[in-house]
């Protein structure tokens, strides 16, 4: 079976190969001999009721420098594909939303990865406290007092915005931190919404580790190392990703929130563990595949084509 699929994704001119797993989807793809399309999210409209975009062709290939070919732009509505891969990054914001509410359209007819509803209704830092049992003690909240009452309880903490990414402004902050005044006012400015604040856990410095499932369950995992000056270990802020297996708590992780994942038809998240504690789970973009891949790992862009296509094949028969 070949598939019509459609990506949607940011500037593919600009993606780093190596460390992209959009890339290492696009080329399992195309190994398979399905069609690919490409338009960023900037180009949907929707006329009426229908979603519309002018889609070029894609082809790829794996060499830095020259990894893309484009074809001329052609409008074509999108409930023409069989699939179309959510591959937007964040900011989740309101154009990122908007996005979600265009793609819910397509479906039943068009299967879209992730599920642009579960990916609205799950944002990253929200969506695992459904899972405290799993999570280190956490708080979200811009309120002073519940936020000191956590601190007072819980010693050191992180402070990191609700709907951040990249490790962007992820801060330590000690009991009796004579920054926390002032931090508390920059991100009062700085972040409309409430924050994380979340026990901080030592054993960071071993490493964050990347645990992807697919379908609801495990397709391989890397740990990130975060340098040695820096408390992140995101691979943006030099965390080294190294070779790594699960622990029993972690596999145990990855079965409880396996069916919530699978039944929301988000086939493919990543999420992160540090010292067996879940702190996020990644329903946006997730990467990491290419990582597991260059350590040895198994093959996850093959398992999720293996999902799509067995998706696809039930929905037609
Ligand atoms: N509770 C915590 N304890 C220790 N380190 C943390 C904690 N939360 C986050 N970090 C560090 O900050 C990094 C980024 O935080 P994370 O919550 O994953 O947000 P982001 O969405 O920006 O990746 C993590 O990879 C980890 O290195
Ligand atoms: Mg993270």
């Amino acid at each position: 079976m070949t598939l019509n699929v459609a990506v949607q994704m940011d500037p593919i001119a600009r993606i780093n190969i190596r460390g992209d797993s959009t890339f290492a989807l696009l080329l399992e793809a195309q190994k398979r001999g399905h069609g690919l399309s490409y338009y960023t999210p900037d180009k949907l409209s929707l006329v009426g009721d229908e979603l519309v975009a002018p889609v070029q062709l894609l082809t790829v290939r794996d060499e830095p420098g020259n990894h893309f070919t484009l074809g001329e732009p052609r409008r074509e509505p999108l409930n023409a594909f069989d699939v179309i891969l959510l591959r937007q990054d964040p900011p989740f914001d309101l154009a990122y939303i908007t996005s979600t509410h265009f793609l819910e359209r397509l479906q039943p007819r068009t299967l879209v990865v992730n599920d642009p509803v579960a990916v609205r209704n799950a944002p990253e830092k929200l969506f695992v406290m459904d899972f405290p049992h799993l999570m280190p003690p956490t708080l979200i909240s811009r309120d002073l007092d519940e936020i000191n009452a956590f601190r007072d309880a819980h010693g050191p903490v992180v402070m990191k915005p609700l709907h951040g990414f990249g490790g962007a402004a992820v801060f330590r902050v000690m009991p009796q931190d004579m920054n926390f005044g002032s931090l508390f006012d920059m991100f009062s400015v700085t972040f409309k919404e409430p924050w994380v604040i979340q026990r901080f856990l030592p054993e960071v410095k071993k490493g964050d580790k990347r645990i992807i499932l697919v379908d609801g369950e495990f397709a391989g995992a890397v740990n990130r190392v975060p340098a040695a000056d820096d408390l992140r270990s995101n691979m943006v802020r030099g965390g080294a990703a190294t070779a790594t297996e699960l622990t029993d708590r972690e596999r145990e992780i990855c079965t409880t929130i396996g069916p919530a994942l699978r039944e929301r038809g988000l086939i493919f998240v990543g999420i992160d563990v540090i010292d067996d504690y879940l702190t996020e789970i990644n329903v946006t973009s997730p990467t990491g595949i290419r990582a597991v891949a260059k350590l040895g790992g198994p093959d996850v862009a093959a398992k999720i084509w293996d999902v799509i296509e067995s998706k696809r094949a039930s929905k037609k028969a």
